[in-house]
């Protein structure tokens, strides 16, 4: 008799990252292709696969033109690419913010074609009774608060949120009626200081920081951005890496090769068989 056995790693879940609140911070990074997934797997315990992926990959000036069949082919491929990071894939702008009946039917599209554990929505006063929809109807919601990139048209930029005080209760007033509504973790991104670790104190579920402070149960950032594939970061990024000069550098190399007929060279060609 053969026995099959099958080297399994269980994906995390929702349950696993929101029983993360206090405890060791949560790693994130946001993923759109299976090769960056594959690296990033062992390193976060969650990836994100962020609408930002209109600017990132497709050069969109900002999130508000990505579609929900864009999200779900990047969702697909970092599927593809990871096993062990939960997985889970932003909502587009204009694909959860009517009736809860079309944001569900688009989270169920979300979450059967790309196999992801959760979506994530950008949350305020108007998206909660959606929010709390999905997650009865078994759809796991990341909610994300302060600066929201898709409001980018109304706010007249991406700008820094929670400075002045009204702002600031508002901004905590979404984040408790987030948590309430029963999004598993919520994104604070943007706000000013102290306001982060407020939130995370006043909700029960993990936060997740990105330009928000160290008062977070956890940091996210773009994954491009910390890499250095750009000329320019917004101020909270820190810059692990500057892949835009080696990526330069790799290029120009090959483009001398090239004219210097130095590359194919013998190692890299393929030698035709006597007989
Ligand atoms: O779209 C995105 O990448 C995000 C992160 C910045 C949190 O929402």
């Amino acid at each position: 008799m053969s026995s099959h056995r099958q080297e399994t790693v269980r994906r995390l879940a929702a349950p696993d990252i929101a029983a993360r609140k206090g405890g060791v911070p949560i790693v994130c990074l946001t993923a759109y292709t299976a090769p960056m997934a594959e690296i990033l797997d062992q390193h976060c315990d969650l990836m994100l696969v962020g609408d930002s992926v209109g600017m990132v990959v497709h050069g969109l000036p900002n999130t508000v033109g990505v579609t929900l069949e864009m999200m779900i082919l990047h969702g697909q491929a970092v599927m593809r690419g990871s096993r062990r990071a939960m997985v889970v894939v932003d909502m587009p702008f204009g694909s959860y913010e009517g009736s809860p009946q079309d944001a569900f039917a688009n989270a169920s599209r979300i979450m059967k074609e790309t196999g992801a554990s959760a979506v994530k929505v950008e949350s305020g006063e108007t998206i909660v009774a959606n929010i709390e929809y999905l997650v009865k109807r078994g759809v796991p919601v990341m909610g994300h608060v302060g600066l929201r990139p898709q409001a980018v048209l109304v706010d007249g930029g991406f700008k820094a949120k929670g400075k002045l005080d009204h702002e600031r209760r508002r901004i905590l007033d979404e984040a408790r009626a987030t948590a309430e509504a029963g999004a598993f973790a919520i994104v604070v991104e943007g706000v000013a200081e102290g306001l982060a670790r407020e939130i995370t104190e006043a909700v029960a579920v993990p936060t997740v920081g990105i330009g928000a402070s160290v008062g977070c149960d956890g940091q996210i950032l773009v994954t491009d951005d910390m890499l250095g594939l750009f000329d320019w970061t917004p101020k909270f990024v820190r810059r692990y890496g500057d892949l835009r000069t080696q990526i330069g550098k790799s290029v120009a190399a090959y483009a001398d090769d090239v004219r210097q007929r130095k590359f194919p060279g013998p190692a890299e060609i393929y030698f035709a068989k006597a007989g």
